[in-house]
């Protein structure tokens, strides 16, 4: 379950900086039309992350490959994805290490390639045995460029190593193109699909992120209920009935446009929320940087960033906005022992859970009597149930936040032009990259600046 606590947003509390519950309030018919909009999109099958969660043939079809797998006594899942078709995996992957039977699960040691750092991969590499990993290439559009290039390098080694090297290797990916579904169907690689209609930042509840997911022993049924439950909750209930999601993306679209809060920082209390953190980073920044408009998401982690970022926070720009996430229940603790050590008498019989959760209130109070606002949402504990809710509401609330800004977020053309201009500089010659060549030619032609 998860609660919202939006008490130190309140002008009530931080004077002039917060809003009034009459400001959020009159935001109802734009959330409404909001929800309205994305149930349109999901009603026509331009957006499918809805549907997904309860597509059951599709979580067959990732039980089976993955039992295939397990058949075949693979010691090692190696993963290769980018963003969207990595960063969900990777989170849930570390979220599991806070469950407190996590070392019990997993049935093969699954590992990541996000990046194309050569000597990562070198390192990785050299930590597997080839003959008894399985390599899973994940990428929805079927060619992007870190993906590919790190399939020919496993593949050359393959060839060299593994007999029938062919069964070591599964993809997931678009169901009819790109260059990874074209080879997997002309040689015959194992393939999960990812429906076309589901962008890779709203992708956590398809095979991509739910094959790592079940390998690594996660009970993907019980996530994906977690999912459900949420979505089922937020569209049969009005918009401000006891359904906080609405509120959420009400409060930080009105801070931005409204209070000049230009940075929204997800700040997370507990070790294994750090790759959430950065997952949601992306499905924030990727959806809703662009026209110009969108607060810039600058994820932290408590209590670790109080040393850290936190004087900026308390004392820097009035420009932030904080949504704290945190723990009810750890599943484990410890209680200090300071007998003897009477400057520390406040400690002795202290949960440490209890010292991390009074630091973040100890944050909260001090933003909020420095007139700076936050909010905080705090989980019952970590299991695929709670992760399968804080994901959904999270997709729900930067696609509502989307709609309130007016913008598309399910699209990234931003990122385009960059992948244009790399392709250019390798060589690739194409009448599709004509304005970039162009556009290189002319930037060449200025000079750099002396120093
Ligand atoms: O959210 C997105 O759409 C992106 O981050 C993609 O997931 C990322 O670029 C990887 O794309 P692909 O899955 O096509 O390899």
């Amino acid at each position: 379950m998860l609660e919202f606590n939006f008490k130190n947003i309140l002008s009530s509390v931080i004077e002039e900086n917060g809003l009034e519950e009459s400001e959020i309030k009159s935001l109802e018919s734009e959330l409404v039309a909001a929800r309205r909009k994305l149930n349109e999109l999901r009603r026509s099958g331009e957006v499918g992350f809805y549907n997904e969660i309860s597509n059951i043939a599709m979580v067959d079809e990732v039980k089976i490959a993955a039992e295939r797998l397990f058949a075949k006594n693979f010691e090692t899942l190696y993963v290769f994805g980018m963003g969207g078709s990595s960063l969900g995996a990777i989170f849930l992957k570390e979220a599991m290490c806070g469950m407190a039977d996590h070392n019990k699960r997993s049935r093969v040691n699954v590992i990541f390639s996000e990046n194309i750092d050569p000597v990562y991969l070198k390192n990785n590499i050299d930590s597997i045995d080839f003959k008894k990993t399985s390599f899973c290439f994940v990428s929805k559009s079927a060619d992007t460029i870190e993906i590919v290039s790190q399939f020919f390098i496993v593949k050359e080694i393959l060839e060299k190593t593994v007999e029938n090297y062919k069964d070591n290797l599964i993809f997931i990916t678009d169901k009819k193109s790109g260059f990874l579904r074209q080879y997997a169907d002309e040689n015959g690689i194992a393939v999960l699909d990812i429906a076309k209609n589901v962008g890779g930042r709203y992708s956590i509840t398809t095979a991509g992120t739910l094959f790592p997911a079940y390998a690594m022993g996660l009970d993907i049924e019980k996530f994906l209920r977690g999912s459900l439950a949420y979505r089922d909750n937020i569209l049969n209930k009005g918009v401000f009935e006891n359904n906080p999601v609405y509120t959420m993306a009400a409060v930080i679209y009105l801070f931005y446009t409204k209070k000049n809060r230009n940075i929204f920082v997800p700040f997370v209390y507990g070790d294994y929320l750090r790759e959430f953190s950065r997952w949601f980073r992306q499905l924030f920044a990727e959806s809703l940087g662009k026209d110009l408009i969108s607060p810039t998401p600058v994820p932290a982690v408590g209590a670790t960033d109080q040393h850290s970022q936190l004087q900026l926070y308390m004392q820097g720009p009035q420009d932030k906005l904080i949504g704290f996430l945190c723990l009810k229940d750890f599943g484990w603790d410890f209680t200090v022992n300071s007998t003897g050590f009477n400057e520390f008498y406040y400690l002795n019989g202290k949960k440490l859970s209890d010292v991390l959760m009074n630091e973040l209130k100890g944050v909260e109070l001090a933003l909020a009597i420095n007139k700076r606002p936050s909010f905080r949402i705090t989980l019952d504990k970590i299991d695929e149930f709670s992760m399968g809710e804080l994901s959904f509401m999270c997709m729900e609330a930067v696609a509502v936040i989307g709609m309130l800004l007016k913008i598309n977020p399910f699209d990234q053309p931003g990122v385009e032009k960059g992948k244009k201009f790399a392709y250019l500089l390798m060589g690739r010659k194409d009448d599709s990259l004509s304005k970039e060549s162009e556009e290189l030619k002319r930037f060449n032609a200025i000079p750099d600046m002396p120093y």
